[in-house]
């Protein structure tokens, strides 16, 4: 279909103004369709051109930032990867991502979802910290093949959308963070596993896991969280067994 400024196509936008607003409500706009359009192109075509007020979040226009994302039509997107003519000519409803706290339109809070990431400690952890004698820690291909799939995270939030267990358990860190700490423990310059386990393996934080398998689906950046998952199930069941019959820090 060639380029025709005469076609449009309806998008239903969820808007919800907390400080006006008793409940949410869906808004239908017409927008211009252009087959190079994303969703994001038309919800700033309507921002710029019809109600300012509309409000979402959006910066590298690139599936870089990760800030984009909201639910298309049901399913967790990147809304700056998420092509008009994909939908074409069926309306697409548009809604903030789902398992997440709304605070206005398309927006949602990352409070909870940041606390998550804090809490793995998504840093390299060593013994020798304050060690001033200068060098580097040599990694090989080998090691750094290791992890990199699951450095790849650019928490745009979906997997948490398309997970079944994370809306309704708050133990649960999640694909993401739970993704982000096997990286770390995956790092062969990093000596804080235990450190990250202590956490990851408390309750409900990682077993809450079903392994349904959608957080990797969705994700726009292949970074296969529910195999993280899996793996770092793994080595924390390992190194439960091994607390039997050695105790914690023995043969360091
Ligand atoms: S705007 Fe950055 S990932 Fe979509």
């Amino acid at each position: 279909m060639t380029k025709s400024a005469q076609l449009t196509m309806t998008l239903e936008v969820f808007r919800y103004h907390p400080e006006t607003d008793d409940e949410p409500r869906f808004q239908a706009y017409e927008v211009p369709y252009d087959e190079d359009w994303v969703v994001l192109d038309a919800l700033n075509w309507i921002k710029d051109h019809v109600d300012g007020s509309l409000t979402h979040r959006w910066s590298c226009r690139m599936g870089v930032c990760g800030s984009c994302g909201m639910m298309v039509n049901g399913d967790p997107k990147l809304t700056c990867a998420a092509f008009l003519k994909d939908y074409f000519p069926r309306p697409i409803k548009v809604e903030p991502l789902v398992n997440f706290p709304v605070e206005r339109d398309l927006v949602v809070s990352l409070d909870g979802f940041m606390d998550k990431l804090e809490a793995v400690k998504p840093y390299i952890i060593r013994d020798d910290v304050n060690d001033t004698s200068g060098g580097e820690y040599l990694q090989s291909p080998a090691e750094l093949a290791q992890y990199k799939q699951y450095s790849m995270c650019i928490n745009c939030m979906l997997c948490y959308s398309a997970c079944p267990v994370a809306g309704h358990e708050d133990e649960f860190l999640g694909p993401a963070a739970l993704a982000l700490g096997h990286r770390y423990n995956k790092d062969s310059r990093d000596q804080g596993q235990s450190e990250r386990l202590d956490v990851m393996l408390v309750g409900e934080a990682i077993w809450g896991c079903t392994f349904v398998g959608e957080c990797t689906v969705v994700c726009p950046k292949h970074v296969d969280p529910a195999g993280a998952i899996q793996q770092a199930k793994a080595v924390g069941a390992q190194e439960y067994f091994k607390g039997f019959v050695m105790p914690k820090g023995a043969g360091k």
